[in-house]
């Protein structure tokens, strides 16, 4: 017994003499959050720290035992290893899975090298981990955005062996915790009920927030969540993490909680039906995981995403955006080109700067009349539009306003020329009843072809069109009966080259038309990632343009998008809500219209007007601006929230009544983000004409630090009503 002992303990010195590395620490800080990660003297790496940023280097020697007290030693002797692989000595989940040539499913990574330079907004770090027995090789990068508090996370995986590996799971990070208990935010969503917020506490065992969806993926859950460290989220106390990932297409979070109570979240791509066999030399590139851990709350975490959003994560974060008059709603597929030039002029009047052409005007053999046919054929309905889209440009022109237009260039109608030409160009099965989601299927983009085709929708319009200002590029069907004609022996790849081959096309899209807007929409909210966002300058929240909903989904999507990326148009869904109430709601965000101006009112359309107008004048407050939620929706019948400018001049404050209880107790708004030592002067806007306000602090003046300790009074009127403040420092 004695003398097996003995053999272990030499075999166990052997190997860790073999891998003696340094004992390398490794820092990748922003200005409020540390991420340290160690080389143990097993020679692998682990996270020693993640956590408010420590101000003593002296104390970062004491992080490896400290880390090594609080995982369970029989089981993991180093702590949490940052990239642990399956059949190594961790019994969780791992971050990567492989088959090696020779069958063998266990691997080891060993910390070889690290580097770390600057980059746009921050520092890049990137360790080059190598197995020991095999050829394979991961790479960890990480940018920490030092200012904005984000830190980006991704892998390359990649190996010399003679053929494919097998990998079966792939993540782009992972992130330890040690805490008494941990409280998950998820967002939940469907058509019309997107982000829908609700919250749980970990237990042991693992939660898993995935998509199986293909394109379309975010349209049950949205790829990103929040834990509550210790308690669940708040607004403005706690310490909270905020994770998305940068996929348009099948993702999968796993939060564990061990046997130790320490939470280990795992952002990755879902392997779901996707063995992915990586040939010798190819290099895999997960997503990006785009991360901040705010020690006050989610509010503040929202702040520095929106932030790190504008400067790096959103195409043309920093350009204005133009408000709009959409004709979706109002006349769905029913016009002609009369009736689109009087809504241009309608838009003219209205003051907003476009007209964005929805759903309807392609399509010849089988033209666009309904969802049930035309979708791929991309030629102009002849005898409902005989000018084409130039007449329309020049219609646009006429009326003073910029011209957008609809597309859905990755999916077909069976009912199509394009489908009758190209039947192997759609993802299905032959050989089984065909699923329609919306009537339609899915184009399959891992096919080159299939890429150009879909590339060439935009280019056809752009050359014939040089003057087209916008696109609103939608996608309202998931994948069903998934099957590739093209690739046939790579069938575990097609979710995965589905989704590559949709970003070649954004790219060459980006390239050659860099200038043009796009918004990303997927029947509502059914897509909304930063590697998408990286092509597109906003995204469409949801069809459902209910205000009160809208309050909701809004409130939603703030947590991890800033207002100038998110949509919001006002319609006449729930007509029981004043066109005021509609229009305030949507003017938190991005704003336009999408309903028949002729059936507003004389005082209705003069008051959209002025709210045009003020919307324009404070877009650089609204949507660049530095957003505070004040009163949740979720808590209460109220919602507030108020922008501020860059140097603390101007704010705007956003207040709605949905529903104040019978003799509530309505407290005053305290704002936020304002300077306590300014004045500003507070006036309401956006009142229908001839009305007062009916605010008591209306055209009075307080200090900032008055308004953020004390408040007004803007709540507590009555169903549905909704107030917008403008307070200017004097
Ligand atoms: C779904 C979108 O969400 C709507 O805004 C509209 O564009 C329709 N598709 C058109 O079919």
């Amino acid at each position: 017994m004695k003398k097996i002992m003995l053999t272990t303990a030499v075999s166990c010195l052997s190997l860790l003499s073999i891998h003696a590395a340094e004992q390398k620490q490794i820092r990748i800080s922003t200005d409020n959050t540390d991420l340290i990660l160690q080389v143990e003297d097993n020679g692998r790496l682990y996270q020693s720290y993640f956590g408010e940023k420590l101000l003593n280097e002296q104390d970062l020697k004491n992080l490896s035992w400290n880390i090594r007290e609080a995982s369970d030693q029989t089981v993991t002797p180093y702590g949490w290893e940052v990239y642990s692989c399956s059949g190594n000595d961790d019994y969780f989940e791992p971050a990567l899975s492989v088959t090696h040539n020779d069958g063998n499913m266990t691997s080891y990574l060993y910390y070889q090298s690290s580097s770390s330079q600057p980059v746009e907004g921050g520092i890049e770090t990137i360790i080059n981990l190598k197995d020991d027995k095999y050829p394979l090789n991961v790479t960890l990068h990480y940018i920490a955005y030092t200012k904005e508090d984000v830190i980006k996370a991704w892998s390359e995986i990649s190996h010399q062996e003679k053929n494919p590996l097998i990998l079966s799971s792939y993540a782009s990070t992972m992130l330890y915790f040690n805490a008494p208990s941990y409280y998950l935010t998820e967002f939940s969503s469907d058509w019309a009920k997107e982000v829908r917020m609700s919250s749980q506490q970990l237990q042991f065992g693992k939660k898993v927030i995935d998509t199986k969806l293909g394109s379309r993926a975010a349209m049950l859950v949205q790829p990103f969540f929040e834990v509550g460290i210790n308690q669940p989220v708040e607004e403005n106390q706690g310490q909270v993490l905020m994770g998305t990932l940068g996929w348009t297409g099948n993702f999968r979070f796993t939060f564990e909680v061990d046997n130790k109570e320490n939470l280990r979240v795992i952002p990755a791509i879902n392997p779901y039906a996707s063995n992915y066999e990586l040939k010798k030399n190819e290099v895999f590139k997960t997503p990006e995981f785009i991360f901040t851990l705010s020690q006050q709350g989610s509010s503040l975490g929202s702040r520095n995403l929106h932030q790190w959003a504008r400067n790096y994560g959103l195409k043309d974060g920093k350009g204005s955006r133009m408000s709009l008059l959409n004709n979706w709603e109002n006349t769905g597929f029913n016009f002609n080109q009369d009736i689109l030039s009087q809504l241009m002029k309608e838009a003219k009047d209205l003051g907003v700067d476009m007209f964005l052409l929805d759903d309807g005007w392609f399509g010849n053999k089988y033209p666009r009349k309904n969802d049930g046919a035309g979708l791929g054929d991309w030629e102009v309905t002849h005898d409902k539009l005989p000018g084409g889209v130039p007449a329309l440009v020049d219609a646009a022109k006429q009326a003073g306003v910029k011209f957008g237009i609809w597309i859905e260039p990755e999916m077909v109608n069976p009912k199509s020329e394009l489908f009758e030409k190209h039947p192997d160009w759609v993802i299905k099965q032959n050989n089984r009843e065909t699923y329609y989601f919306r009537n339609q299927l899915v184009l399959d983009l891992s096919n080159p072809k299939v890429q150009d085709y879909v590339y060439g929708i935009v280019e056809d319009i752009m050359v014939e069109n040089p003057d087209v200002a916008f696109f609103k590029w939608d996608c309202n069907s998931p994948i069903t009966n998934i099957y590739s004609p093209y690739n046939k022996d790579k069938q575990g790849q097609l979710y995965i080259d589905h989704v590559r081959g949709l970003y070649k096309i954004l790219e060459r899209v980006k390239e050659n038309y860099p200038n043009v807007p796009m918004m990303l929409c997927s029947g509502g909210g059914g897509r909304c990632d930063y590697e998408a966002l990286k092509y597109f300058t906003e995204f469409w929240c949801s069809d459902n343009t209910d205000p009160i909903e809208r309050i909701f989904i809004q409130w939603g999507f703030s947590q991890f998008f800033p207002a100038k990326a998110m949509c919001a148009h006002v319609t006449s869904w729930n007509r029981k809500a004043s066109i005021k109430f509609r229009t305030d709601v949507a003017s938190m965000c991005k704003l336009g219209f999408d309903l028949g101006l002729k059936d507003l009112s004389k005082d209705e359309l003069s008051y959209c007007k002025t709210a045009v107008a003020n919307w324009e004048r404070l877009q650089n407050t609204i949507l660049d601006g530095t957003q505070y939620r004040l009163v949740s929706p979720y808590q209460t019948n109220h919602m507030a929230l108020n922008y501020v400018n860059e140097d603390k001049s101007k704010a705007v404050l956003f207040a709605y009544d949905i529903h104040p209880r019978f003799q509530e107790k309505i407290m005053n708004v305290k704002l936020q983000g304002l300077d306590p030592s300014k004045n500003y002067k507070v006036e309401e806007i956006n009142l229908m004409p001839s009305s007062n306000s009916r605010l008591q602090a209306n055209n009075k003046v307080f200090s900032g630090d008055y308004l953020m300790k004390v408040g007004i009074k803007v709540l507590g009127g009555g169903d549905l009503q909704s107030y917008v403040v403008e307070l200017t420092a004097q």
